[in-house]
Order: structure tokens, then sequence, then C-alpha cells
């Protein structure tokens, strides 16, 4: 069977000592493996270093390599899309120019995509997967930002490595106008508007950088919260809970006013709460779920299921706040404040799980 054409993205900031070696590798290796129609492009973001007058040397005695030359954007998600844009082939494969993505990976990336994968994942975290020289501490941090970013966000548990840098797309199946490429996590973006890609794996060892030093600083973190906002339901989820109290207290004193009755206005604020909180969920947190048919559940049941994850909610962070004042003594409005937050977890993953299962864009 003949190979098909494929795209090589490489976004660039300062890797002038990398690219030239890399770019040698990665022909060495796509031609050795039958690949004869391919393109390479890298996307530099106006390197001080030289970069892109390195790769349109070599571009000059091989066409197929290419540098856009960014002048006004700058980030890597950001360059990925462009190169994206400006892609040949179908098949696009991302990768960092400073040989931590060994380019013998590559072909398998391209199979998994022939043999019907949306997108194919390089990742360091499934069977056979690794890191080379991490220090235990970033290994465990990593650990972390993995499982976080899985909490937050649902499309991310479809591979065990959604920060990953390195993996092929067909471009066919994404909306490159939807997506906002802000920092980083240009993966995460993708599968997060695409709930319905079909993922595949290829386990590989991140190399040790060859030259020059990592670009990820502290505004990854910053970024990265930012586009937490657009692609996890968690933000708007609290926000609505947080207005949920307020409405809750408001209606408590309104009919205790009113009827003078306090079990009555206790529960009646717990009830505004739950469908003020209903109904926001429903415009506000996951709004897109909306505009795609999901599993079709009725309104009515969606509103009945919301009330059971509230009930379970509340009867946690009561649980939680008897357990700790008793037990450890705790003081009870510690106890009732870590009880909140427990069942504010309980809420949320009943709702993601049972209510608005389809998450923030909805369903497949
Ligand atoms: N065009 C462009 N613009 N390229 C950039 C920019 C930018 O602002 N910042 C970084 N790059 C390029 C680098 O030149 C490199 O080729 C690639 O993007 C990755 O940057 P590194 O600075 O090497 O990132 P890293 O090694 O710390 O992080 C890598 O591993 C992470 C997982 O641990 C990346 O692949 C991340 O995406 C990945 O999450
Ligand atoms: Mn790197």
């Amino acid at each position: 069977m003949s190979k098909p054409s494929v795209s090589i993205i490489i976004p660039t900031y300062n890797e002038a000592e990398n690219i030239g070696p890399l770019l040698d590798k990665i022909v060495e290796v796509l031609e050795s493996n039958g690949y004869s129609s391919f393109e390479v492009i890298v996307v530099d973001d106006n390197s001080p270093d030289g970069t892109c007058n390195i790769v349109r040397a070599k571009g000059e005695r091989d066409p197929r390599i290419k540098c856009i030359l960014r002048t006004q954007e700058k980030g890597l998600s950001s360059a990925v899309v462009t190169g994206y844009k400006n892609a040949k082939s179908d098949i696009a494969v991302v990768m960092d120019a400073d040989f931590q993505h060994p380019p013998e990976v590559i072909p398998k990336l391209i199979k998994a995509i022939e043999e019907g994968a949306d997108i194919a994942i390089a990742t360091r975290y499934g069977k056979g997967g690794g890191v080379e020289g991490w220090s235990r501490i970033r290994l465990l941090m990593s650990r972390v930002a993995t499982i976080g970013v899985k909490i937050l966000i649902r499309e991310a548990r479809n591979t065990s490595d959604p920060l990953s840098g390195f993996f092929a797309v067909r471009l066919s199946t994404i909306n490159l106008e939807g997506l906002k490429p802000k920092g980083f996590k240009i993966l995460l973006e993708i599968l997060a508007r695409h709930p319905c890609l079909k993922v595949k794996e290829v386990p590989y060892v991140f190399k040790k950088r060859r030259s020059g030093e990592s670009k990820l600083g502290f505004s990854v973190i910053t970024d990265f919260l930012m586009q937490s906002w657009e692609i996890s339901p968690m933000p708007r989820f609290l926000l609505v809970g947080a207005s949920g109290v307020l409405v809750n207290l408001l209606t408590m004193w309104l009919i205790l006013k009113l009827t003078g009755l306090l079990d009555l206005a206790s529960i009646a604020g717990i009830e505004a709460s739950i469908l003020s909180n209903f109904a926001l969920h429903e415009t506000f947190t996951f709004r897109h779920y909306f505009k795609r048919d999901c599993l079709g559940r009725g309104a009515v049941k969606r509103l009945l299921y919301y009330h059971r994850a509230s009930l379970a909610s509340i009867i946690t962070t009561y649980i939680v706040m008897r357990l700790l004042v008793t037990l450890l003594s705790m003081n009870p409005v510690l106890g009732q404040f870590i009880g909140i937050l427990m069942g504010f977890a309980v809420n949320y993953l009943l709702s993601v799980e049972t209510v608005w299962e389809c998450g923030r864009y909805g369903g497949c």
C-alpha cells in the first residue's frame, strides 16, 4: 500500500542548535520508512538566534522543508494552529524541536491514523512509555498535573498523556476556527473541543533536551487557568455554586421574615438554591451541551438527577463535618467548611457524570 502524504509541524523559539540536525533526522526517518510525499513546516516566532534562517537555508536544497516566520503573533499553541492552516496534507504531526520527541516515533503515529484514529498521541505514561533523566519531584509534579487535568476536563480522560506535545491528527476531523490557542496546551484544546475524536496512543520515552533550555515557564500556570475557563465546566460550576449560597441565604431570610418558620425557611432556601443553580448550569455552565444531541435526557430527568446530586452533596457535607468534629475535635466551622469542599466535589462529579454527562461541548 502506498504511504499517505504527511505534514510535520515544528513550533520553534530559539532552537538554532537543534533544528538542523532534527530536520536531517526527520527526513531520514520518513524516507527510510517509505514516505515520499511529505513536508516539514517550522513555525518560528522570530527567534533572535536565527532559527528560521537555518531552516530556509535547508529549504533551498530541499523544497519539502519550509519556515513560516511569525512576527505579529506569539505562543506555542497558536504556532501549531498556523502550521495546521498551512499544511498541505490531511495528516499532520506536531513535535518539539529539541529532540525530546524522538523522530523514530513519527511513523508509528502516522500508522495509527491510517488505521482509523483521528488523533494519535505519543504518550509518556502509557505502557512502554517513560521519561529520561527526570528527578522524582519533576515526575511527581507532571503526574499531579496530569491527574488534575483529567479531573477538570472529561475529554482528557481518553488518553494517558493529555499534556503531551507530540501527536498526529487527521485535520479534516477538527474545526481549526473553533480553537482558541492560548499557551502551551494545544492537545488539550483539541481534545476538549472535539469530544468524539477517536484516540490512539503510541508509547515513547521523552528524552533530555539536546541543547538550549525549556521555554515552559511560570506563565504556563496562569495560561492553563485561563484555558480551563473555556474548556472545563469546573470554574463556572464553582461560580454558580457560590451564587447558590447567596440565593439560599436570601430565600431563607425572606421566608423566615414572612412566616417565622425556621425549618420551612431553611428547606426553602436549599430548594431555591438548587433550582437557581440548575437554571444557571443549563444556560451557562453547560451551555454548549445543548448544541449537540447528547444522550437525549429530558429536562425533567436532569432536574431530578440534579436534586439527587445536590442531596448527596448536602449529606456529604454533614457527614464530613460530623466525622471531623467528633473524631478529630476540629473546630465546627472549619469542619463544616471542609465538608462543603467535599460536598462540592461530590456535586460536581455527580453532575458531570449523571446530569450533564457530555461535558461542556456536548457528546457524540
Ligand atoms: N513558535 C513558538 N512560539 N514555538 C515555541 C514557543 C513560542 O512561543 N515556545 C516554545 N516553543 C517551541 C520550542 O522551541 C520547542 O520546539 C517546543 O515549542 C517545546 O518547547 P519547550 O520549551 O522545549 O517545552 P518543554 O520541553 O518544557 O515542554 C514540552 O513538554 C511538555 C510535557 O512535559 C512541550 O512539548 C509541552 O507541550 C509539553 O506539555
Ligand atoms: Mn522541550
